[in-house]
């Protein structure tokens, strides 16, 4: 998300030192100084350093597609030889038979058929193939947060019961059928894998914090059932074939009034809801209903092949601002589950399942993610770094402290966090796991924050003052996924070197960008990068040379980047999937046209952009973009 809670999300006032990296002086003079030629002498070997630390061979995978320039205008572009396309946009029917109302150009469908059409800002997405095939499978994808600019009618004035039961059935997740017939790609519907996922849909509690007495609520006193999934942004496929999504930035969707405690403050709790669902749905009223907000903010976790499946609320893996979750597998079949917390000075966790992933996929391992240890990273000056466990009992995570039992360290994860000395990030974003190598990467993709008045200072992980660029950092975890410690360096810092101020310029090799987001793996080991810079930077100031958002593969053994789609204007390129032979590439592109302010204008929908349909009076839609190679070849070679 671009203009988005995130950017407002930055509720970290604890003092745990972020000085354990600051403790390098040679590095903060060099950073504080500002001095461009040193900065970049600096990191530089920290990049070339991890060539030969362990990712792909020097000889590893190549970037065969000749690199396109930044983007400006409404369009989607990619390289020659490719062709790409959009399927699945906003408002289309999921496919449930008998029940698939065509998508009204002037935003008139009711709540009801948004319930069973495709919701709004597509984010993360995953292709689970069918019976093995990499021409038909179910796509599975977040549906993050909404305009209401564009979703009404009369936009967001005047917002009643109905608009926000329509906005509620825009949010969540949906899944859907496609097939491939030659070079073209369709939704399959009806489909009886057709399926959303909104506000009103049961999710099951499960974990150390089910059933605890702050998931309480009236309309569910046993605290094991939550109604919905919010503001679902990254996701990823487990080994067992589920699906795993992060919920983000939950709170913004909540009122809490004039009491604020401590609790809701740590977690950036606002006095009005910034979609006013709370003044027309109680469950958002969260001076009336304190523990509603506790019930959100898990990864959540969901069986696409079976369609009657419940989805479930993971709380042994921590409540957070979660971009999303991944998974890594130790070498005797464990499951290590990697996640971030989107916000300014937040966290990296890190989860290892008790039990090995058991054979029988999604029913056998129902309860894989209920039993295990989190734990917190801390990056130090040195390289090193050390995953600290979060559990009740050691250390300070003790009643007295506030942390009752094991449930209440999971539902404070930040609090407890705080306390154990976790180093404070620049908004992780997607992760990514090199499964040939090892390491783990992870976007951090900015913090304008970084070094300001009474806010934390550049460390070693975050090395730059109001860093509005944006790095990728990775880890290698020593012996196996599993290990307490890990070496660390960066793959790069991003930015353009022609900007005056050092630490907009970064040490990129290739192709510029800014605000990686999005991240992923193909088949052959590169490394794709996505971009979310928000439209209110896009093509100006220090970001005049990189254009509108973009994606780019990186090849890991030599950290070339190679600018492979530029996005139509202010949109965000967001969710990486392959299919299985690597020949066709999903992404989902998000909000195109977004106003700086983040709310259209319903009298000028599409002031900004009319992509992808580019219908006279009609208005910009998010959608999944499906990419192939005209001659059919692996995608990027
Ligand atoms: Fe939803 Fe952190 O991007
Ligand atoms: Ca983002
Ligand atoms: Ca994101």
């Amino acid at each position: 998300m671009a203009k988005d809670f995130s950017a407002m999300e930055d509720s970290n006032r604890s003092s745990n030192p972020s000085i354990h990296a600051v403790s390098d002086p040679a590095r903060r003079v060099v950073l504080r100084g500002g001095a461009a030629t040193a900065l970049v002498a600096l990191l530089a070997p920290m990049a070339g350093c991890a060539v030969s630390a362990g990712t792909a061979a020097a000889s590893g995978p190549r970037l065969g597609f000749t690199g396109i320039p930044p983007g400006a205008g409404d369009t989607l572009v990619v390289p020659e030889g490719y062709v790409a396309r959009a399927i699945a946009a906003w408002g289309e029917p999921i496919g449930i038979a008998g029940n698939m109302p065509a998508f009204r150009f002037d935003a008139s469908n009711s709540a009801a058929e948004q319930a069973v059409q495709m919701g709004m800002h597509h984010d993360g997405v995953a292709f689970f193939p069918l019976a093995g095939s990499s021409s038909h499978g179910l796509i599975a994808i977040n549906h993050e947060y909404t305009d209401d600019g564009l979703l009404h009618v009369d936009g967001f004035s005047a917002m009643n019961a109905e608009k926000v039961r329509k906005s509620q059935n825009a949010h969540g997740l949906s899944v859907y059928e496609v097939r491939r017939q030659g070079d073209d790609w369709q939704m399959v519907r009806p489909s009886r894998y057709a399926r959303r996922f909104t506000m009103d849909t049961p999710f099951t509690l499960q974990g150390p914090a089910a059933g605890h007495p702050m998931m309480r609520t009236a309309a569910d006193p046993a605290g094991r059932t939550v109604r919905g999934t919010l503001n679902n942004c990254a996701s990823s496929q487990t080994p067992w074939g589920t699906y795993l999504s992060g919920e983000e930035n939950w709170m913004g969707y909540f009122g809490h009034g004039d009491a604020i405690d401590a609790h809701q403050r740590r977690w950036g709790a606002r006095k009005d809801g910034a979609y006013r669902w709370d003044r027309f749905d109680a469950r958002f009223d969260a001076a009336k209903n304190p523990n509603e907000p506790n019930r959100f903010g898990w990864v959540v976790e969901v069986d696409p092949m079976d369609p009657s499946s419940t989805p479930v609320k993971r709380t042994a893996l921590g409540r957070a601002a979660h971009e999303g979750a991944w998974v890594a597998v130790t070498r005797d079949g464990r499951a290590v589950v990697y996640s971030g917390e989107d916000a300014r000075f937040e966290y990296i966790y890190r989860f290892v399942s008790r039990d090995r992933i058991a054979p029988g996929g999604a029913r056998a391992n129902r309860e894989l993610l209920d039993h295990g240890v989190l734990s917190v990273a801390r990056f130090d000056a040195d390289g090193r770094g050390q995953w600290i466990p979060l559990v009740h009992g050691q250390g300070p995570l003790t009643a007295a402290n506030g942390f009752a039992d094991q449930g209440e360290v999971l539902i404070k994860a930040r609090q407890a966090s705080d306390l154990l000395g976790a180093t404070k990030m620049d908004r992780p974003e997607w992760l990514a796991i090199d499964t040939s190598s090892g390491w783990v990467y992870c976007t951090l993709t900015n913090n304008s924050q970084r070094g300001g008045n009474n806010r934390p200072g550049v460390d070693a992980a975050n090395p730059r003052a109001n860093n509005t660029m944006g790095q990728i950092i990775r880890w290698k975890e020593d012996g196996d996924f599993d290990g307490a410690g890990f070496r660390w360096n960066h793959l790069l810092l991003a930015g353009d070197p022609a900007n005056a101020r050092a630490e907009a310029r970064g040490n990129i090799r290739g192709d510029i960008f800014g605000c990686p987001d999005g991240i992923g793996f193909d088949p052959r080991g590169v490394l794709w990068i996505q971009t979310d810079a928000g439209a209110s930077q896009m093509n100006q100031g220090e970001f005049r040379n990189i254009g509108n958002n973009q994606m780019l593969a990186c090849d890991p053994a030599t950290g070339e980047t190679r600018r492979f789609l530029t996005a139509p204007t202010h949109s965000e390129v967001t969710g990486v999937s392959f299919t299985p032979d690597g020949r066709t590439l999903f992404i989902s592109i998000q909000h195109p046209g977004e106003t700086p302010g983040g709310r259209s204008d319903p009298a000028e929908p599409d002031k900004y952009s009319n992509w992808p349909d580019y219908r006279p009076g009609g208005r910009p839609r998010s959608a999944t973009v499906v990419i192939r190679k005209k001659d059919g070849g692996l995608i990027g070679t």
